[in-house]
């Protein structure tokens, strides 16, 4: 089961190196690029592994503080509404990427420091 654990760590991992990557994808896209769909990809990955960490919890012997993980949660679906109003927009607004990118630091920050 621990094996299980951390393959789910490491593609939660990889979904969050994603997602900063996406940052630098939709700079490098400029203003008038519609919304990377790689967003709803990587917060859509970081909510599924995040859920089965949580729900395997009492099978691999971990002990998640259910605060911290409620607000990621909150955070993630804050981003994926984000993206899901604005991914059909031919032009999203100058805050959109700007703010995703924060959310998602805000999340990494939470799920480091919140020990
Ligand atoms: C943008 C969204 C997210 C980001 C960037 C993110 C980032 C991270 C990072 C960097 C870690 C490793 C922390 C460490 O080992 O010290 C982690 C662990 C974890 N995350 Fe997330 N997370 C996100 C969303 C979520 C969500 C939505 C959930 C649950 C619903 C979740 C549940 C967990 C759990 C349970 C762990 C601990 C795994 C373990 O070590 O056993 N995360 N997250």
């Amino acid at each position: 089961m621990e094996f299980v654990r951390l393959l789910l760590v490491f593609l939660h991992l990889l979904g969050m190196g994603m997602l900063i990557a996406m940052f630098f994808v939709q700079r490098r896209a400029g203003a008038d690029a519609p919304l990377n769909k790689g967003w709803l990809h990587g917060s859509a990955l970081q909510l599924l592994t995040g859920v089965a960490l949580v729900g395997l919890a009492p099978l691999t012997d971990q002990d998640y503080d259910h605060v911290k993980i409620g607000i990621k949660g909150v955070v993630v679906v804050l981003i994926a509404a984000l993206v899901a109003v604005n991914v059909t927009k031919p032009r999203p607004a100058t805050w959109l990427t700007p703010t995703l990118a924060g959310l998602v630091v805000l999340n990494v920050g939470i799920a480091v420091f919140w020990t």
